[in-house]
């Protein structure tokens, strides 16, 4: 099938080269000329495990192309997939201006029934806007579909090439079954395309980063509880998650949500509550609890050197907002960072792949690190941000040799507690008891 993609972001450059790899013909429409060139030339401009290999096989086998020329590109296609920023607008709504003049564009273009779908997560009711734009640009007929994305960072080949689940929001026939033969090869292993209507599908993606996100919120107020009364929060999520109605994912404390989509949704879904005078007073909670949780690890850091970090050394291992991605959005290492400097603390950090955008955004204000040992050298502890694989077995040996203090805070629980204590550390995690 022909297909057009609007926006090469990472949700457009996934979406583009997984619908390739089935065998479709996809051509990916992007205003920046620059990056367009790039891509043509085999450039990925995002890191994302596992997308590098199936973008330079479509573009070699001339299933998967890179234009700035919208018209060429939805010629021919029969599903044009909107992929396009929404970021949050200065009242905390989306804003829907590169999506909607997409829209307007298209429909100026359109000879023939088409379908038009977005892609990027977006408020309730954007389908209908979105088709009284085109209506009032064109007298050709088309149909608006909403079909969100679920993809995680760092899996997202896997989530689109097997997803759990395809949720496609559509009332029209035609684009029903277009999208049900385009989705077909990906759920072959028997997982639903579940078909709705727009504003139900709008409201799904919604409700399930939403729901996750309270899930983290929730154990990570258990895990507040459990340094109070002595509990050990890793006991605690074993104990619950083995309940089937509980599940045994996304029940890991830490130091709060990040990334570009779990604070963004919460955010604009109690907006959108907020809007349609309903108070979502859990939603409320879930964000307050994050934002509360960000601090946690220097609040800790503060406790054990009474207040005082002027003019000590903190090594950072981990920046991303998680692992396996190079994405620093709304991730709690910017937060840490940033309460460090202020309480007069230096910073040396390292990450496999987020240090490139962090020293965009914040230059030499921290210093970074070839290695994650570089960074340990006089430091008066480490605190450990992100959960990289390569933070899971360091040598702790080395670790207490090269630090000032045999000092560890760690926002992810790597470590096993009797073994800080057999190496001597003074070790401090989430939810858990301090040990030394
Ligand atoms: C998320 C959704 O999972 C995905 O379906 C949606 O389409 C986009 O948003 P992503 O932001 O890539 O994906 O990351 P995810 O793996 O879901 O993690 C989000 C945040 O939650 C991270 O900051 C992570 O550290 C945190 N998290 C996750 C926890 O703190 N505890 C957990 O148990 C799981």
């Amino acid at each position: 099938m022909k297909i057009a993609v609007v926006g090469t972001g990472y949700v457009g450059l996934v979406t583009g080269t997984c619908l390739a790899e089935t065998g479709n013909h996809v051509t990916c429409v992007d205003i920046n000329v620059k990056k367009v060139e790039a891509m043509k030339n085999g450039q990925l401009p995002i890191y994302e495990p596992g997308l590098e290999l199936l973008f330079h096989r479509n573009i070699k086998q001339d299933r998967l192309f890179f234009t700035s020329d919208l018209a060429a590109a939805i010629e021919d296609a029969k599903i044009i997939f909107l992929a396009l920023p929404t970021p949050p607008g200065a009242d905390g709504a989306a804003d829907l201006s590169y999506v909607l003049g997409a829209g307007a564009d298209i429909a100026k273009l359109l000879k023939e029934y088409k379908v038009i779908v977005t892609k990027s997560t977006v408020p309730v009711g954007t389908a209908d806007k979105l088709t009284a734009v085109l209506k009032a640009n064109t007298d050709v007929e088309f149909a608006v579909v909403s079909n969100p994305e679920f993809l995680r960072e760092g899996v997202a080949v896997d989530d689109f090439m097997k997803p759990d689940r395809v949720v496609v929001g559509t009332t029209d026939e035609r684009a029903r079954k277009l999208m049900g033969e385009l989705y077909g090869p990906y759920v072959r292993q028997g997982n639903p395309i579940i078909f709705m209507d727009e504003r139900s599908s709008e409201l799904t993606k919604y409700a399930a980063n939403s729901f996750l996100a309270t899930k983290i919120s929730f154990m990570n107020e258990i895990a507040n509880l459990c340094e109070l009364v002595g509990a050990d929060v890793d006991m605690v999520r074993k104990g619950i998650g083995s309940d089937d109605r509980i599940g045994k994912r996304f029940l890991f404390s830490g130091i709060g949500y990040g990334g570009s989509c779990f604070p963004k949704d919460v955010q604009a879904l109690a907006k959108a509550s907020e809007e349609n005078n309903y108070d979502f007073k859990i939603l409320n909670a879930v964000m307050d609890v994050n934002t509360i949780q960000k601090s946690v690890l220097v609040e800790k850091v503060k406790n054990y050197f009474k207040g005082d970090l002027k003019g000590k050394k903190f090594a950072l291992w981990g920046l991303a907002f998680k692992p396996e991605t190079d994405d620093i959005r709304e991730a709690p290492a910017l937060y840490i960072i940033d309460d460090l400097l202020k309480a007069g603390a230096t910073v040396a950090a390292f990450d496999p792949e987020g240090m490139k955008n962090v020293k965009e955004l914040l230059g030499d204000t921290i210093s970074y690190g070839d290695n994650q040992y570089d960074v340990l050298k006089d430091a008066d502890a480490l605190l450990i941000v992100t959960e990289w694989s390569v933070f899971r077995t360091p040598d702790l040996d080395q670790v207490g040799s090269l630090l000032r203090n045999k000092v560890i805070f760690d926002g992810r629980n790597l470590y096993d507690l009797q073994k800080m204590i057999d190496c001597g550390f003074y070790y401090n995690s989430i939810g858990r008891k301090i040990v030394s």
